[in-house]
């Protein structure tokens, strides 16, 4: 992959899947004539936009030169146009990433708390326009952005709209209202599944009042952490003896999918403990359409997007767990 293409996110968005019924509403309700796309790239959005509901009026930005649009610096300005709707996929580079692949981003990131690029675009583009339509990181859902009051709709792309990048996505979109959380509705691909309140909801956080340590050979629990591709096995909490993994030769290079976890539990609880934890993981799983973990690159060979349940989450369900069955054994 060449270097310019790594610098600057050019990662084009070739299908047209991102524009669903309900985004193409709102761009419409929009009453929007002009679309505004100021990181343009090979103009696929604008493209999409022209042909599927006939868009006259196309302006594009981008910072590279050798692409046919004026040059523009959208991370630190993007002019206001009157009656445009800014239809855009901003380029995506984490802080951590840029610095281990040593890219110089710190002109941007020296202003901001953020941790990745997309989320200044972000910012840019909400001072710009009254209307937002952004391809953006699924983890966007998780975060604490702090205009999340202005979105409308968030709709999770499970299929892949990249040729060359497997990130996983969703399409935001905003407006200029400010709203509470029940009214902004969550689709995966067609289907309105949540509002963004009853994901806060469904939200657990760690008290951090017990001693866990992950990544431990000491530990006595296994923790599956990533889905994996064939439809059968999903995260999930088991004795390390029922995982089959050579856990001693390969527990570190490997932590983000399977770690050994040391938690003070007697011996005769540790079954109910391990089911109790299976049981939580798969209720938020439920109650959340998976919205709540974090999306992990690749999607399983049914097509279901694979999660990943972050060691924040696991300390809050191994908490509750806890909990549950202190309360239940008090109660027998
Ligand atoms: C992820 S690509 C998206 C292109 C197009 N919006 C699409 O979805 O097909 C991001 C584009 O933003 C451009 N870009 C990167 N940094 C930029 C900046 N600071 N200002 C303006 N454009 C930038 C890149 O050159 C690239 O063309």
């Amino acid at each position: 992959m060449g270097e310019k293409k790594i610098i600057l996110g050019q990662f084009n968005t070739k299908s047209n899947l991102w524009l669903k019924p309900q985004v193409k509403e709102f761009i419409k309700n929009s009453n929007c004539k002009i679309a505004y796309d100021p990181f343009a790239g090979a103009g696929d959005l604008l493209t999409a936009v022209r042909e599927q509901l006939g868009f006259r009026s196309l302006i594009g930005l981008d910072l590279d030169e050798a692409l046919d649009w004026q040059v523009n610096d959208s991370l630190i300005e993007i002019p206001k146009i009157d009656g445009a709707i800014i239809i855009t996929n901003p380029p995506y580079i984490a802080k951590q990433s840029a610095s281990r692949k040593k890219i110089d981003l710190s002109m941007y990131f020296s202003t901001t708390k953020y941790d990745d690029i997309y989320l200044i675009a972000l910012d840019r583009m909400l001072e710009a326009e009254d209307f937002v339509v952004a391809i953006i990181p699924e983890s966007f859902i998780n975060s604490n952005y702090k205009q999340k009051y202005r979105l409308s709709s968030i709709t999770i792309l499970e299929e892949n709209p990249f040729e060359d990048t497997e990130n996983p996505v969703c399409v935001a979109c905003f407006d200029n209202r400010i709203k509470d959380y029940d009214e902004i509705k969550i689709y995966k691909n067609d289907k309105l599944i949540n509002t963004l309140q009853d994901i806060m909801n469904i939200r657990i956080e760690p008290k951090n009042n017990i001693n866990i340590t992950f990544n431990t050979l000491k530990g006595w629990l296994g923790l599956r952490a990533i889905d994996s591709t064939d439809d059968i096995k999903f995260i999930n909490f088991d004795f390390k003896e029922n995982i089959k993994y050579d856990w001693k030769n390969r527990i570190k290079t490997s932590s983000r999918h399977l770690t050994l976890i040391d938690i003070g539990i007697t011996d005769e609880f540790k079954n109910r403990f391990i089911d109790e934890c299976n049981k939580i993981i798969h209720d938020i799983r439920i109650k959340s359409s998976d919205v709540l973990l974090t999306p992990f690159k690749g999607n399983t060979k049914s097509g279901k997007r694979r999660r990943r349940l972050d060691f924040r989450l696991a300390r809050a369900i191994m908490e509750q767990a806890y909990e549950n069955i202190i309360r239940s054994g008090k109660s027998e």
